[in-house]
């Protein structure tokens, strides 16, 4: 293993769990897509919601960026899928950053995570608020 790395780092790292992506014109379907400032990387994240219980069915993601943010978003899908939207929107960094042991310098990696969720809640919810304001003008 690489020095300094925590193994559930290098596990989500070597087999990330959930990539992949979803159809974003999907009612259903939120998507985040942010990029780190400070080195470029990039991170999208998708959710399908489901909007009975307005809870996290379904999550993907597809990060083109280092070991850390890697292992960052996999650990993350693994935490939201089955949250409600109201308990993934208060994850924070620091607690993937603790759960993966990354060190201050990766600490940006796991905001990366903490922005795509964020973004990808708040996409879903626009096109929500969308969807109901013209079936409104309709009715
Ligand atoms: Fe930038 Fe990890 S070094 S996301």
């Amino acid at each position: 293993a690489k020095r300094g790395y925590h193994e559930k780092v290098l596990d989500h790292y070597s087999n990330p769990r959930n990539v992949g992506s979803m159809n974003k014109s999907d009612l259903d379907v939120g998507t985040g897509l942010v990029g780190a400032p400070a080195c470029g990387d990039v991170m999208k994240l998708q959710i399908r919601v489901d909007s009975a219980t307005n809870t996290i069915s379904d999550v993907k993601f597809k990060t083109f960026g280092c070991g850390s943010a890697i292992a960052s978003s996999s650990y993350l899908t693994e935490l939201v899928r089955g949250m409600s939207l109201e308990d993934a929107s208060r994850i924070k960094n620091t607690e993937i950053a603790k759960e993966l042991c990354l060190p201050p310098v990766k600490l940006h990696c796991s905001m990366l995570a903490e922005d795509a969720i964020k973004s990808a809640i708040r996409d879903y919810q626009n096109k929500t608020k969308r969807v109901k304001q013209t079936m409104g003008e309709a009715l």
